[in-house]
């Protein structure tokens, strides 16, 4: 599929079909408001109506704004996709939406057919965006980069999608040193006997029972003058079974996601760096495969992470956390940040508290959250503040060692778990640290918005937005 923005009369594009996004209040002036009518259409938001004879595909708008003309996209695609149409113009209605047509075009147009040996036939090939009498080169500049985000995202929807036989820690290492070869980013890999140098007991310790060596996986983007420095953290579990603290059957199914945060920080450090963003930007991983074995990590074990911190594991399940402490420790220690933010598909509490769609959101800086979640507005993502207080902080206490990996009450699980890295963050960082908690944002089992089957991206658009903001 290819997709163009062309400055030109929309009426000189040949194309096979033309899309009018359209309202319920223009419906009724619209010129084939009868046959619309007919065919029972109310212009109501993400409904289609096909008028085959005229090549002409309505589609519904509650009003004309960026995330309804995003969701409205998404239903369209899909529509022209199962058709046997090869090519469609969109008039551009403004400059303002064109990220969220783009994006409802890119991400819902998205599929992942690497394991079908016949995937279905597309016939769409050609997709124009018609822009006229309107500011060109401003357009263009939003069209490029929102296709760049967009294609970023469906590079993180790749890799989440990928199946864990293929995608371990070690592939991750692969995937990530052609990352950075393809954008000329710096890439520093330590392996299992420099985590061990490294004393990263916490992390290594989730890794031991898998047949694939544990990783940390360190890429940098860097501009000539950046304004400001960013470490982005990422959670790279290739497979999380639970551990010993096995996860039942029908809950182990989709753990391959568990990888979701650090295929994010992959997508973002894509993003920004084929943005030519002005900002350094440092991408740390924790690529380990949490599995069973007889060398495996038990409830009872008590861990040494990087920091000197000791940690009661009473639960290998809630392993996600011990990789990020000593990430999270290694990150502050190389770099000395503005901000520092990790990704994680880290609690399925998170979802209880938020709903499957929404980003939860914690850390200490009243100003970060304040200016994330207007990125979250700004883009589309859906993020939503979940704060830490002192009673949920002593849940987390160990008779026997620093801290517990879990929390001895089952309430207030994502804020427990964002509390316990807390624990790793140092003093001079608590107001640049953010954790985003995207366990239920990361991944889908039924299509919604511009979001398909598997991997969403989620996180990508978000930071891409926020990291342009600065
Ligand atoms: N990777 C899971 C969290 C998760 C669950 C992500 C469902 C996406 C969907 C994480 O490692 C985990 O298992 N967390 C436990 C923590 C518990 C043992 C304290 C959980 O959420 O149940
Ligand atoms: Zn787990
Ligand atoms: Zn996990």
């Amino acid at each position: 599929m290819n997709i163009q923005l062309l400055n030109k009369n929309i009426t000189d594009i040949s194309a096979d079909i033309l899309v009018e996004f359209l309202s319920s209040d223009e419906l009724n002036e619209h010129k084939n408001n009868k046959i619309l009518n007919m065919a029972g259409f109310k212009a109501e938001q993400d409904s289609i109506c096909f008028l085959h004879e005229q090549a002409i595909l309505f589609c519904g708008v509650e009003k004309k704004k960026s995330d309804e003309i995003r969701s409205a996209a998404s239903s369209m695609i899909k529509a022209v996709k199962s058709s046997n149409y090869t090519s469609v113009k969109i008039s551009v209605l403004n400059n303002s939406t064109l990220t969220a047509l783009v994006e409802g075009i890119v991400l819902a147009g998205y599929e992942f057919n690497d394991y079908k040996s016949k995937p279905e036939e597309i016939t769409l090939k050609d997709i124009s965006l018609v822009a006229n009498e309107l500011d060109f080169g401003e357009l263009k500049t939003t069209f490029d980069e929102a296709l760049i985000v967009a294609k970023a995202t469906c590079f993180t929807r790749d890799i989440v999608n990928t199946a864990p036989q293929e995608l371990n820690p070690q592939t991750m290492v692969t995937l990530a040193k052609k990352l950075a070869a393809d954008n000329a980013l710096e890439c520093n890999i330590l392996q299992e006997e420099d985590l061990a140098k490294e004393k990263m007991g916490s992390m290594l310790a989730v890794g031991r029972a898998s047949i694939h060596g544990s990783a940390l996986i360190h890429l940098t983007y860097k501009p000539s003058n950046p304004k400001k420095i960013i470490s982005l953290v990422g959670k790279g579990l290739t497979y999380d079974s639970g551990g010993l603290s096995l996860k039942p059957a029908t809950s182990m199914v989709t753990m391959k996601m568990d990888k979701a945060g650090a295929c994010a920080v992959l997508g973002m450090i894509k993003a920004a760096s084929e943005l030519k963003l002005n900002i350094e930007i440092h991408a740390f991983i924790g690529a380990v495969e949490n599995m069973v074995g007889g060398d495996a990590y038990k409830p009872d074990d008590v861990l040494v992470s990087r920091s000197g911190t000791t940690i009661e594991v009473r639960n290998t399940d809630a392993e996600g956390r011990l990789v990020l402490a000593d990430v999270l420790n290694y990150a502050q220690d190389t770099v000395k940040a503005d901000y520092i933010f990790d990704f994680a598909t880290l609690t399925g509490a998170c979802m209880v508290a938020l709903g499957q769609y929404t980003t939860g959101l914690m850390g200490h800086s009243h100003k970060l959250k304040h200016d994330l979640s207007k990125a979250g507005t700004a883009s589309g993502e859906l993020i939503s503040s979940l704060p830490f207080n002192r009673h949920l902080k002593k849940l987390l206490k160990s008779e026997i060692a620093d801290i517990s990996n879990v929390a001895s009450k089952p309430y207030g699980g994502a804020i427990t778990a964002g509390m316990f890295l807390d624990k790793f963050i140092q003093k001079e960082n608590k107001n640049k640290w953010m954790h985003f908690d995207i366990a239920g944002s990361a991944y889908t089992e039924a299509a919604w918005d511009c979001n398909v089957y598997g991997g969403t991206g989620a996180g990508v658009r978000l930071i891409s937005n926020y990291l342009k903001s600065i």
